[in-house]
């Protein structure tokens, strides 16, 4: 289904209930919640309506678990680019998550230690039961977490190679193209496919083109997202900007 806010802001406030919600249900279970998180921009509204409910209404992210989708490849974790330092500055510093709950792809690995790690980083998920809810933006490409087109709709975590767009639109954050990373370490189409829920979050004009393909496309590995339609447990979260290309 497709839900189209008027603003980003209505839509994250939306996300963020949902995701309060499954936490405190968790909780009264005494169970955790196993959430997969995204960086970049689209996420950051919901990110704060959560550290806002976590100072002004209580709620707890001691039970919470999470997986972030990617981490670019080679990256140190304590560098400003690194969505390590993305992730504690936009929600981990202003809650009360244990740091051991949190996982985000290790940018720091030798070559011939990433397909061991990403085996494990698939176990991991497993362990904890599976992800209770996947949060996704959109590349330009039509990527999701970093699975680019080409991507098999049953890949795992896995070593990738960017597209070209997708390092000119993160130029910004690293001073030129030439600095972005080539390389990223992100959750497969089939790792996020097996989360029980899955919220895709698109914001302003600059996603309509991508989102029109992704939703109302033939499905295809030249568009990752269009695997999505796929999937019954899938929801698009759009502003009014990034839904007006759809029909
Ligand atoms: C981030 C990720 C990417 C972004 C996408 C959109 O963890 O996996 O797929 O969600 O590139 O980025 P923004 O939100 O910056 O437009």
């Amino acid at each position: 289904p497709v839900s189209v806010y008027p603003d980003q802001h209505v839509a994250a406030i939306k996300v963020a209930n949902r995701i309060a919600d499954l936490i405190r249900d968790k909780q009264s279970r005494g169970e955790r919640a196993v959430l997969g998180l995204a960086t970049g921009v689209t996420p950051i509204g919901v990110y704060r309506e959560l550290v806002r409910m976590h100072q002004e209404e209580g709620l707890s992210f001691a039970n919470v678990v999470t997986f972030n989708l990617d981490e670019y490849y080679p990256m140190q974790p304590t560098a400003e680019q690194s969505y390590v330092t993305f992730m504690k500055e936009n929600l981990f510093n202003h809650v009360d998550i244990d740091m051991a709950n949190v996982h985000i792809p290790d940018g720091t690995l030798e070559q011939d230690q990433i397909h061991a790690y990403c085996l494990a980083y698939e176990q991991k998920i497993t362990s904890f039961g599976g992800l209770d809810l996947q949060l996704l933006g959109i590349g330009r490409t039509g990527h999701i977490g970093f699975n680019e087109p080409g991507s098999a709709p049953n890949s795992g975590t896995r070593l990738v190679t960017l597209d070209e767009m997708t390092r000119r639109d993160a130029s910004r954050d690293f001073g030129g193209k030439e600095n972005v990373p080539r390389k990223a370490i992100t959750m497969g189409i089939g790792t996020i496919f097996k989360a029980r829920e899955i919220i895709l979050m698109a914001w302003s004009g600059k996603k309509a083109p991508i989102i029109k393909k992704a939703v109302e496309g033939e499905t295809s590995s030249d568009v990752p997202a269009t695997y999505l339609q796929l999937s019954d447990n899938v929801e698009f979260v759009l502003d009014q900007d990034a839904a007006a290309s759809l029909t």
